[in-house]
């Protein structure tokens, strides 16, 4: 007979991660239903609607029928215009074309099937630390050698160089980046996206930029891309979506930008796992990247006023200490000189004080003694919810 385990689920399961923060909401929305307040800043998701002409383009596109199967790359006309919007948006020469694009449904599964379409067991695989899971997960479902790279407070969040130089070889198949990142706010400089695209060239790595918050960007210069350096076109693979910029979390649109024989291989994964993105959201798209942008400025502006009310407001507090962030709508608070144990104080400042959060160690042993904070949350409940935190925390013993 054979030998079968009782709940028959593979072992390779076991090296897949995942993401704490819908642990996190799911145990929030259960003490909403107690009749308890909770202030909600532990989901990445724009607390916005999505604006009204996007809306309007999905509608009519369900009324004229795009309800049918499409491409597994998308349709035609939505990667013509991602790849006209990314060459503009990102200065990049020559512009790229539809043979570039591949859409997905939201950006996460664009990154399992581009680390499927490019791993084999035993290749080396370079992230960073901390992260958002999707990547190791991923990677390490692949069986591939994966390597984290410290970020550092000290360069607000920025990736430690001489770590990745030395961890760097002829060996190592791809570098993931993200900037700006999740979870801490922290933007690459253009220099260090030179020094990652030397080693890139002079190591012959792909380099995946996850630049999901490109548009969720707050200093007063243009974005950077690495693909739009010299020589990385060919050797970058930029993943993008609709979800942060134009608050579409929940429809499901995002896509990568790639070399066309890359983005060949990918739509074989897209093929064989989903098949191809709902018609009308990929109609949809087209309106988000064609149609009035005030929108996403105006809730740009106002995210940057509630990361400086959330900044200032935690640095207020004793034991708390915060960096600026630079980018996507994430803080991510020291707070180690209370506790070590960020996950715990996290479930403390929930069942105590209301306000819902992620420990830093969820995404990587260096976001231990942090906290993260999304402040897709209103000015009125980020005031409320630092309050709490403020007399929470003298109550945690850890
Ligand atoms: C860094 C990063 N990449 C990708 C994603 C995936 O976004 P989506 O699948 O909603 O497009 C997220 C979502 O939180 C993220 O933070």
């Amino acid at each position: 007979m054979l030998a079968v385990h009782e709940d028959r689920i593979a072992a390779a399961v076991a090296r897949l991660g995942s993401e704490n923060a819908f642990e996190v909401l799911a145990r929030a929305r259960q003490l909403e239903a107690e009749g308890r307040r909770v202030v909600h800043m532990e989901i990445g998701e724009p607390d916005f609607d999505t604006p009204e002409h996007i809306k309007k383009a999905a509608v009519e596109a369900l009324y004229d029928n795009h309800t049918h199967y499409t491409p597994s790359s998308g349709i035609p006309s939505l990667r013509e215009t991602i790849a006209a919007y990314a060459s503009r948006f990102r200065r990049i020469t020559p512009a790229y074309t539809l043979d570039n694009v591949v859409i997905s449904p939201g950006a996460k599964p664009i990154i399992w099937n581009v680390l499927s379409a490019i791993l084999d067991p035993g290749d080396d695989f370079v992230y960073f630390d901390p992260a958002y899971p999707a990547y190791a997960s991923c990677a390490s479902y692949q069986q591939a050698n994966v390597h984290a790279i410290p970020l550092l407070e000290s360069r607000n969040w920025r990736m430690d160089l001489d770590e990745l130089e030395r961890r760097v070889s002829d060996k190592t198949k791809a570098v993931v980046i993200n900037s700006p990142h999740n979870p801490t706010g922290g933007v690459l400089t253009k220099g260090d996206l030179e020094r990652i695209a030397s080693l890139a060239e002079r190591h012959d790595f792909l380099v995946i930029a996850d630049e999901i918050y490109s548009r969720n960007f707050y200093l007063d210069v243009p974005y950077v891309s690495i693909a739009a350096l010299p020589g990385m076109r060919e050797r970058t693979i930029i993943v993008d979506g609709f979800s942060k910029a134009y608050a579409m979390t929940g429809w499901r649109l995002g896509y990568a930008i790639m070399p066309e024989r890359l983005a060949k291989t990918v739509t074989l994964f897209n093929n064989n796992t989903f098949s191809c993105v709902a018609t009308f959201v990929q109609m949809a798209g087209i309106a988000a990247l064609t149609g009035d942008d005030t929108p996403v400025q105006r809730m740009n502006d106002i995210f940057r006023q509630r990361r400086d009310r959330l900044v200032n407001g935690l640095n207020d507090i004793p034991g708390v200490s915060c960096t600026l962030p630079e980018g996507a709508f994430y803080a991510f608070p020291n707070v180690s000189e209370i506790t070590h144990d960020d996950r715990a104080l996290a479930k403390f400042l929930l069942e105590e004080g209301g306000v819902a959060c992620g420990g830093g160690s969820s995404f990587g042993a260096a976001g231990k003694g942090y906290l993260r904070f999304s402040y897709a949350a209103s000015l009125e409940d980020i005031d409320w919810a630092l309050e709490s935190i403020a007399k929470t925390i003298p109550k945690f013993k850890g």
